[in-house]
């Protein structure tokens, strides 16, 4: 009885053992593949075949590199890896493959991968994007340099903009690194002239209308334009918010 038991279990397993390849075929007959924009710099640098092969190898999805691919890296999407001072980032339009290939490029493995690429020795390519990402998400427009020059001439009379005109500011007025934290801070930077107390005294270039006659600035009017509102903008999404929970004497 135990024996026929036995015979039978086996009977069984080698049952499901076929079934379950059978089931299995399809699935590996059907090709994992996506395809992958990369800029020429990317390419000729060589970090492609470097990188591509070895996931392709841990993970048996192909990557196919093509000018109109849906996974692509460039200036927008996740931060994956830095070259210098430039983060590139990955960003894909959805799909099991592409996603693992971004968590592949975001986990220890992945990073020691581009790390490890380094032609005649020095590696060109670092992982370490951490700092970046906060900043890097809000994908702005605008010159944060120019950004922070115009902050300072034009907001700097009434607003901290940062440590260099703490001094010079008006109390009442809140600082820049404060505005920061409103949830809705680009909004309100992009439309600040139409908030108060800024109508009063500031116009846009072939924007606002010029001031009422009888109504003249009462104070030494702000004259920005649009391209110097993006920068400010940039600018302010290039700071850190204020701490609220340090005093707001430091603030
Ligand atoms: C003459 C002083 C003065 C100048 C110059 C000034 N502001 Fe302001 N700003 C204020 C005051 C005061 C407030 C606070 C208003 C309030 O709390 O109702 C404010 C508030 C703001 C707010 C928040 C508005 C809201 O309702 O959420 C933004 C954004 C802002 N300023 C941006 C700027 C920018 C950008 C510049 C320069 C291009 C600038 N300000 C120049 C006085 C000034």
């Amino acid at each position: 009885m135990r024996k026929q038991l036995k015979v039978w279990a086996y009977a069984m397993l080698r049952y499901f053992t076929v079934w379950a390849f059978v089931a299995v075929g399809p699935a590996i007959a059907q090709e994992k593949v996506f395809s992958l924009r990369a800029p020429d710099v990317l390419v000729e640098s060589g970090l492609m075949s470097h990188l591509l092969p070895r996931f392709s190898l841990k993970t048996g999805v192909r990557i196919t590199l093509a000018e109109d691919g849906l996974a692509a890296f460039g200036a927008e999407g996740t931060p994956v890896f830095r070259q210098g001072d430039a983060v590139w980032h990955f960003s894909h339009a959805g799909g099991d493959y592409a996603e693992a290939f971004q968590d592949w490029l975001l986990s220890d493995v992945g990073k020691r991968t581009i790390e490890a690429f380094a032609p005649e020795g020095r590696a060109l390519f670092s992982a370490d994007v951490a700092t970046e990402a906060v900043v890097q998400t809000l994908a702005l427009s605008g010159d944060a340099i120019l950004g922070e020059t115009v902050s300072l001439k034009q907001c700097g009379r009434c607003h901290v903009v940062n440590d260099t005109n703490r001094m010079n500011a008006i109390g009442s007025s809140p600082s820049f690194a404060l505005m920061r934290t409103f949830p809705d801070w680009q909004e309100r930077f992009e439309t600040f002239f139409l908030l108060n107390p800024h109508p009063a005294f500031t116009q846009v270039i072939e924007v606002t209308d010029p001031f009422p006659i009888d109504r003249p600035s009462p104070i030494a009017p702000i004259e920005v334009s649009w391209e110097e509102i993006e920068a400010i903008t940039a600018y302010v999404g290039s700071i850190a918010p204020a701490d609220l929970g340090a005093p707001l004497a430091t603030q």
